[in-house]
C-alpha cells in the first residue's frame, strides 16, 4: 500500500453536514470515477475511508463528503494545514478515453460529487455532457458543473428547486450515446432499466463498505453477472447490464 502524507489546503462547509475538503496532490494520478482512501487519524479508527474524486487540478484534489459517522467526522475538523494520510487513486473509474458524442450524467445525494471530475474530462475531450442531479432538498455542487455542461436538469424531491420528483422522470437516454449514473442503487436500476429499453450504454458507480481498498481482502466483493467482483479494484465502475 503507497500512502502519501498530504495536507489539507482548505475546508468549507457547504450544508449542515456536507463538506469539501482540498488536499495536496502530491503527484498522485486522478481520474474520473476513482477514489481514494483517506485518514486523518491514527489509534481510535484502524480503517480509511474511500471518497471518490470530487475535483483534480494539477496540483491538488477535492474530495466531497457527507458527514455519517466517526470517519467522516473526523475529516470535518480538519483544517488548512493539518497532515492528512492517502492512498490513491485507485478503482476503475468511467471509460472516458472510449466515451465520445453526446452523454448524460445522472447524479443522486452524495453520488453527485464523482460526476464532476467526469464531466470536465468528458467536456475535455470534445464530448457534450449534459447532467441531471437529483436532490433530496438543498442543493450543492451546481456552480462546480456549469463550466463542464451543456444542459444541468434539477429536481429535488422535498425541496423548492427544479422538478419536484425524481431525477430519473426528466432523463431519455434514447438522445444519448452513454449515460453514466452514481448514487443510491434504487435510482442506478432505474437509470439502466432505462437504458436497456434504448440500447444506450450504461456505467454505474457501486459503493460498498471497504477495509483495504487495493483489493486484497476481498470484503467489498459483489455478486455480478459475470461473477464475483472486488468493488475497489474492479469497480466502482461497472457496465450496468453486469449489475441490474
Ligand atoms: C468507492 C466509494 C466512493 C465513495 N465516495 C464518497 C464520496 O465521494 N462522498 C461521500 O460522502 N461518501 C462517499 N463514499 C461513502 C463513504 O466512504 C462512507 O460514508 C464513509 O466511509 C463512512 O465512514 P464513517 O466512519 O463516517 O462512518 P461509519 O462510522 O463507518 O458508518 C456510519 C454509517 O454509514 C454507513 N456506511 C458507512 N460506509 C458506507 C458505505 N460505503 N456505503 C453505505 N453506507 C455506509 C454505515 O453502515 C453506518 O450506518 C464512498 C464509498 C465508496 C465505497
Ligand atoms: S476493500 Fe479489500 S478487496 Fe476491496
Amino acid at each position: 500500500m503507497n500512502y502519501i502524507d498530504s495536507t489539507v489546503i482548505s475546508q468549507h462547509q457547504l450544508t449542515e453536514d456536507i463538506f469539501v475538503l482540498e488536499t495536496e496532490r502530491k503527484g498522485a494520478d486522478a481520474h474520473a470515477g476513482q477514489f481514494f482512501m483517506l485518514k486523518a487519524w491514527e489509534r481510535e479508527l484502524t480503517l480509511m475511508r474511500p471518497i471518490s474524486i470530487f475535483k483534480a487540478d494539477e496540483t491538488t484534489l477535492h474530495f466531497m463528503y457527507r458527514v455519517v459517522g466517526q470517519g467522516t467526522r473526523k475529516l470535518a475538523e480538519l483544517k488548512a494545514g493539518d497532515p492528512i494520510t492517502l492512498t490513491g487513486a485507485l478503482g476503475t473509474g468511467y471509460p472516458v478515453e472510449q466515451t465520445t458524442g453526446h452523454v448524460a450524467l445522472v447524479g443522486g445525494g452524495l453520488g453527485i460529487p464523482p460526476l464532476c471530475q467526469t464531466a470536465k474530462e468528458l467536456t475535455a475531450k470534445g464530448v457534450q455532457v449534459d447532467a441531471y442531479l437529483g436532490f433530496r432538498d438543498q442543493l450543492f455542487a451546481l456552480d462546480d458543473f456549469e463550466p463542464y455542461c451543456s444542459n444541468i436538469f434539477v429536481s429535488t424531491e422535498v425541496g423548492e428547486e427544479g422538478y419536484r420528483g425524481y431525477i430519473t422522470d426528466l432523463l431519455k437516454p434514447g438522445q444519448y450515446d452513454t449515460v453514466y449514473t452514481c448514487g443510491p442503487e434504487v435510482m442506478m436500476r432505474k437509470v439502466a432499466a432505462l437504458c436497456a429499453e434504448q440500447k444506450t450504454p450504461c456505467w454505474c458507480s457501486m459503493e460498498h463498505r471497504m477495509a483495504c481498498g487495493i483489493g486484497a481482502c476481498l470484503g467489498c466483493s459483489i455478486r455480478t453477472a459475470e461473477g464475483m467482483k472486488r468493488v475497489c479494484k474492479e469497480g466502482p465502475v461497472f457496465p450496468a447490464h453486469i449489475i441490474f
